[in-house]
């Protein structure tokens, strides 16, 4: 077992309820449940959701990924005094989310306003191996004599999305006198939910159960001992469904079925299944790293837990959502933080993952091609948010100006094309690490090609030269630009590499080829200056700066739009996030050193971070330019976006896209790893305070695991692979190990078989 990390949470504090609920959440990627405490806070907004459960409701309303009846809330009452931290006294309290076998914890002792002192321990978690699960344990010890205990838990189903209410009850029901069952179905009847719970006290007590207003409960109340601990355990099980072939009823009894099954084995030997599960996945995905500050590993652990958590790695038809599956952000639709973000730690660690986003994409080409016809073009233009299929789900309008009770438009889903180009480069991505050709050939040619057909007809010809005209660039505080460098050197690689691996696939288009011949000869790629900045678009480097020290202090909040309104913003030099600096990140081979470090010091200061996306690409760029220190201040400032002191950073949800640059950071960034003309390139550097820094990777058919520690790194490899280190291609056998020191530290030692 490995010595992973614990997140902890230092104190009860009622203004960082839902930050915690937030960072500690436990799922599987089939579901996530918010870490909200079992007794209810006014503030604190409770949260379970299924991967691809989405729902409209409403006029002018976009789908959103639903909020599922609580399972997890208990009403507790201690001698007839209603249970609240917000009231009594708490003596000692412990609270952590143990990332080894996925278990959230919480200890405490409180003083009712009576003046009795209880104990309180909890246990909760989400099964990694069998996905519908989710088992709690609740316990209360009296200290100070005996005392009256009544617990009432069950299927609340009286939950809303901000009040928004997406499911209707069709049945409840409890058998055998002791499972609960809640069955509801979406309002547009094309999703079923089924919820089946069972209650069990260790302890003889009275119990009754009750269904009223949307709420199935289960009540339990009993006299304890001074020192008696009463243990509540309550095993779910949640299945949904979109295919109605099986009658509800039966599709019903079926989790009920395995409600019963999970139920006879108790808490301790679920959590020991999924205990294993979480074990071998450590063991393949933890990046581990001895550093001076535990904190480094905790990130990086958090980083891979949530990583694991929010992705349906079980259902081609999802994909991940901004906040993944910890709340209610961004209505639970997926971006290009997708592609970009988050599918490189699945694709060198779990790369059948990695296809599966992908073919998320794929299923959904036809609303991708619909939306590119409906406006004229041609190919797949893939909507800028999407949810359960290809449509496009950017709400139309933003936040609402109260005083003029004008909305502010989105333009994002009119606009913001890159994500054509974005998931193009995943789809090589994909190819390069993995030369899967069954999947080129069915699923990935089909992408490029779609995608470059896009932008050959998003073209303008002006006077024989190719412009993009009118879009946004991952910059949005840039709006409806002509030739952002980042969208047209990206339409310009994705057309290229699908004219290139249609060559290598012997596909054969005589239009396409002749049509993205003469894209790729007439493309206008924004040129860079002497020093090697370029422009972020045609008319950026004539708008006027001004000095955004005070808005960068408070990074993230878009304080700036309470001084400037958004027209005036796009007239300054003034970006949101990364945007040329995004385009030398993901493009390696085209820009060299000289030229990323140019833009990393023209376009920073010019950059509020308005967006958790940005402060962790800086970090690599910086890292690949030699500045370590930086990049590991940015890699810092990134990971407190969640993780750092402000109570309310995250309220409604992590921000998926910055844990997965956690991840990136530091493999792409301390390692060095790169994708250079198809080929595997490690650079390492680590940060002055780290010792060592120990990761694998998979790389077509091979795992490799690389051990960095100071100026050496020692390789191991599955299989026979070819790595460049420090510029030097290295050929290793299959499970053949090799040390190598920086250059001009020493040479290269080899030797077979041992583990790194
Ligand atoms: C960023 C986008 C991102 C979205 C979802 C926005 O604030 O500007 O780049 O895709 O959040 O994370």
């Amino acid at each position: 077992m490995l010595n992973l990390s614990r997140l902890s949470e230092p104190t009860f504090s009622p203004h960082s309820l839902n930050k915690y609920a937030s960072i500690m959440a436990c799922g599987n990627g089939y579901m996530g449940i918010r870490a909200s405490h079992e007794e209810d806070y006014t503030q604190q907004t409770r949260g379970m959701y299924l991967a691809g459960v989405y729902h409209r409701a409403g006029r002018n309303e976009t789908k959103e990924l639903v909020n599922l009846p609580d399972v997890l809330g208990i009403e507790l009452q201690l001698d007839g005094e209603h249970f609240s931290l917000l009231a009594g006294e708490l003596l000692c309290w412990e609270r952590e989310l143990a990332f080894s076998n996925g278990e959230l914890r919480r200890s405490l002792v409180w003083r009712s306003t009576r003046g009795k002192r209880f104990r309180i321990d909890s246990r909760r978690f989400v099964s990694l191996d069998q996905l519908p699960l989710v088992a709690l344990q609740f316990s209360v010890t009296p200290l100070d004599g005996a005392a009256r205990i009544s617990f009432s838990t069950g299927i609340d189903a009286t939950q809303t999305n901000s009040g928004r209410q997406h499911l209707d009850e069709t049945s409840v029901q409890v058998f055998d006198q002791h499972f609960m069952q809640g069955v509801y179905e979406t309002q547009d009847r094309s999703t079923d939910v089924v919820i089946s719970a069972s209650c069990q006290l260790d302890t003889p007590s009275e119990n009754c159960f009750t269904a009223k207003n949307r709420r199935l409960n289960c009540h339990h109340a009993l006299e304890a001992e001074e020192g008696q601990k009463v243990t509540l355990e309550k095993i779910v099980w949640i299945t949904h469904r979109h295919d109605k072939e099986l009658e509800q009823s039966a599709f019903a009894q079926k989790g009920l079925a395995e409600l019963k099954r999970c139920a006879e084995q108790g808490y301790d030997a679920l959590l020991e299944q999924s205990a294993l599960a979480w074990d071998t996945h450590w063991q393949t995905s933890r990046v581990s790293v001895q550093s001076d500050d535990p904190q480094d590993q905790l990130t990086l652990d958090y980083s891979v837990w949530h990583l694991t958590a929010m992705t349906p790695a079980h259902n081609e038809r999802c994909s991940i959502a901004a906040k993944g599956l910890t709340g209610e952000g961004y209505k639970g639709h997926v971006f290009w933080d997708t592609e970009i973000f988050l599918l490189p730690f699945h694709l060198f660690t779990r790369p059948q993952t990695a296809r599966s986003l992908l073919r998320y994409r794929w299923l959904n080409l036809a609303g991708a091609r619909e939306k590119a016809q409906r406006n004229g073009w041609a190919g797949a233009l893939f909507p800028w948010e999407s949810a359960d299929s290809g449509q496009e789900e950017t709400p139309e309008y933003a936040a609402i100006n109260i005083r003029t009770g004008l909305r502010q438009k989105v333009a994002s889903a009119l606009a913001e094309h890159h994500i054509v180009a974005d998931i193009a480069w995943a789809v090589v991505a994909y190819w390069q690490a993995t030369r899967d050709s069954d999947f080129m050939r069915s699923e990935g040619l089909a992408l490029l090609m779609e995608t470059a057909s896009f932008w050959i007809s998003r073209a303008t010809d002006v006077n024989g030269r190719l412009e993009i005209h009118d879009v946004i660039g991952p910059d949005e505080y840039t709006e409806h630009v002509n030739n952002n460098a980042f969208s047209n050197y990206m339409a310009w690689q994705n057309v290229h590499d699908a004219l290139a691996l249609m060559e290598h696939f012997n596909r054969q288009d005589d239009a396409f080829t002749e049509a993205a011949q003469k894209f790729l000869a007439r493309l206008w790629l924004p040129s860079t200056d002497a020093q090697g900045v370029i422009p972020q678009d045609d008319t950026f480097m004539a708008k006027p700066a001004i000095d955004l020290r005070r808005y960068k202090a408070q990074a993230g909040k878009q304080t700036i739009l309470l001084d400037y309104s958004r027209a005036e913003v796009n007239e300054m030099q003034i970006l949101k996030q990364a945007d040329v600096v995004m385009l030398n990140y993901l493009l390696p081979d085209k820009f060299d050193r000289k030229q990323c470090a140019a833009n990393l010091a023209f376009y920073e200061p010019r950059t509020i971070h308005d967006s958790s996306l940005s402060q962790s690409i800086h970090g690599i760029v910086a890292a690949r330019c030699g500045d370590t220190p930086r990049a590991y201040a940015f890699w810092r400032a990134g990971a407190a976006i969640d993780l750092g002191d402000d109570p309310h950073s995250c309220d409604d949800g992590i921000h998926a896209a910055a844990t997965g640059a956690i991840w990136s950071g530091v493999v792409q960034g301390f390692a060095g790893m790169q994708i250079i003309d198809g080929e595997l390139h490690l650079t390492p550097q680590l940060p002055a305070h780290w010792q060592r820094l120990q990761f694998s990777l998979q790389w077509r058919a091979a795992r490799l695991d690389i051990l960095v520690k100071g100026a050496s790194v020692t390789l191991r490899s599955s299989a026979p692979i070819a790595v460049t280190l420090w510029g030097e291609t290295h050929h290793l056998l299959a499970n053949e190990t090799r040390t190598v020191d920086l250059p001009e530290f020493g040479t290269a030692t080899t030797e077979g078989g041992n583990n790194v």
